[in-house]
């Protein structure tokens, strides 16, 4: 086992510091960086085919900048690199987090024929008005053709989340600068804006959101990457979604692992749900909130056809809307009753941009990959279990997953690399016999086995810590309750704070799906935990029909 350390690390924050640093709203906005000056770059769309032409918005103070672009895979390979390309500064309206930075296109550049499936990162690099380099960073996707693909695996980039957490102008999902006080969360982004500081690129040490950290007795929690991201001058959200915290982990591991794997957004899923046709195995990583009606139709049909669904993944929670040819993600969440004109009359809604377990809707996540976000939630930080169980309790050790990993009933999957947080989704279950089974009410799909289950929380709640000190609350488990009961009383809420985050496999229609529900997996690919790269090589295998 690691020794993990008892005291939270520190990044030289004040006590005042701290405070914002997790209370307080900071963004990226154009203009941040005062006399230094900045460059900042986004792409018209968020995947593109070979032959496409890319055009890039670039807003700069320097009059011209220099470019590299790299394929970001089990190796990192130069695909492109120009130098003294004209740029200048560009207006952004107030609002464009919502409505789109609006800037003309600076570049354009064709995706070359030879350039494989997978994610591009883009360096901008100028000279700052102070002589030392500015620099940002972006990144696009370049999806499959199409054909089949025997042999390779489709991985869909979680960008409805990305774009969801992005915090460039100032608002997205969770905060932001809308409204008459200019401090409400917007439902409606937009993705054409920058992506905010950390989502592209991270050092190795940025800290992750579960807490490394043995808490001593009656500890206030510290969020230490909310810490880092002010100390550093990287977003708020860097932890919570993006290329780098997350879906990369999975795609470099499979490329060094040896396996052929392609990428998608889920705006090609939304769009182009034929991009699944030609694969046997789709998979899907790290934190995955945000999906349409549209992607769950595509996946949905894809495994009754006969294929499979693997999802590494946790929190799979809202319900979006995509318009404007997929330039805007509209999700109205906790808002959605009093404010999405699907419940309006004449509206959808089954469309609402709510939970996916709102009765309204009719469509819970469970439908799909067998778990529900509101039946799990939190792990591993804050006041949700900070000392719980970093891997996933195993129940069901002869599972065809866990081959070759050598494990036992009631060992811990994962504890070491902790992939067990920071957010998980789960069934209501009871246990029989010392082995977990979907309750006849929890939505399981038909023939779900539940393989491992850990303990999560929905409400933060200590007897020794005041709530002055609680950062999470009730806040999500009283709107669980009501969404879910129609009210957000105490006994409501007592009915959803306590949840669970599974490991489960069911089969659909000729296909099946495997489902790791939580954010963190990708944590043990990241950290090359034996056990963790085991079990999903045994997905991967079966899947695409190999082993
Ligand atoms: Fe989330």
């Amino acid at each position: 086992m690691i020794n993990l350390p008892t005291e939270f690390p520190d990044f030289g924050l004040t006590p005042e510091q701290r405070r914002h640093a997790v209370r307080g709203h900071y963004y990226e906005w154009p203009g941040m960086d005062g006399e230094r000056g900045e460059i900042w770059c986004y792409s018209d769309r968020f995947s593109y085919r070979a032959g496409d032409t890319v055009a890039l918005h670039v807003s700069s103070t320097a009059p011209t900048f220099s470019m590299t672009i790299i394929r970001d895979g089990g190796a990192e390979t130069k695909v492109f690199g120009k130098s003294a390309i004209a740029a200048r500064w560009q207006d952004t309206p107030d609002q464009c987090s919502a409505e789109g930075c609006g800037w003309e296109a600076s570049f354009e550049f064709r995706v070359g024929s030879d350039w494989p499936s997978g994610a591009y990162r883009v360096t901008l690099t100028a000279d700052g008005r102070d002589g030392k380099p500015i620099q940002s960073h972006h990144v696009f996707i370049v999806a499959p053709q199409p054909g089949r693909k025997p042999g390779r695996v489709l991985q869909v980039a979680a960008t409805g989340t990305w774009l969801a957490y992005n915090t460039w102008g100032g608002s997205n999902h969770y905060q932001g600068i809308t409204g008459p006080n200019r401090d409400q969360y917007s439902p409606i982004v937009s993705t054409q804006r920058p992506w905010c500081r950390g989502f592209v690129v991270l050092p190795n040490d940025a800290p992750r959101v579960p807490l490394e950290v043995a808490v001593p007795p009656k500890t206030v929690p510290r969020y230490p990457h909310m810490e880092w991201a002010l100390a550093t001058g990287h977003s708020k959200k860097y932890a919570s979604s993006g290329w780098a915290s997350y879906d990369s982990h999975f795609f470099r591991f499979a490329e060094q692992a040896g396996y052929g794997v392609d990428l998608a957004s889920q705006h090609d899923l939304h769009f182009s749900p034929e991009i699944l046709d030609g694969y046997d195995c789709a998979v899907f990583v790290g934190h995955d909130e945000y999906w349409t009606w549209e992607m769950r139709d595509a996946v949905d049909a894809y495994v009754e056809r006969g294929r499979h669904a693997a999802r590494f993944a946790g929190n799979f929670m809202w319900q979006a809307r995509l318009e404007d040819e997929g330039r805007r993600q509209v999700c109205y969440k906790y808002r959605a009753r009093s404010e999405d004109p699907a419940y309006l009359r004449g509206g959808d809604v089954t469309r609402a941009t709510n939970s996916w377990e709102a009765p309204e809707i009719g469509r819970p996540g469970s439908a799909t990959f067998g778990l529900n976000a509101t039946r799990g939630v939190y792990a591993g930080w804050g006041g949700c279990a900070p000392r719980g169980v970093r891997g996933f309790p195993v129940y069901r050790p002869e599972h065809w997953a866990f081959a070759g990993t050598g494990i036992y009933y009631g060992d811990l999957l994962g504890a070491d690399s902790h992939v067990y947080g920071y957010e998980v989704d789960g069934l209501d279950f009871e246990i029989r016999g010392g082995l977990p089974y979907p309750t006849a009410t929890s939505g399981a799909p038909e023939g779900l086995q539940v393989l491992a289950v850990g303990m999560a929380s929905q409400v933060e709640e200590s007897a020794d810590i005041p709530i002055e000190d609680q950062f999470l609350t009730d806040e999500d488990g009283r709107f669980t309750a009501e969404t879910l009961f129609g009210d957000p009383s105490d006994a409501n809420l007592e009915k959803v704070k306590r949840g669970n985050g599974m490991i489960v496999n069911f089969p659909r229609g000729k296909g099946e799906v495997f489902h790791a529900g939580s954010c963190e997996w990708v944590a043990g690919l990241l950290r090359q935990d034996p056990m963790v790269e085991r079990v999903t090589k045994n997905v991967i295998d079966r899947y695409l029909g190999g082993k």
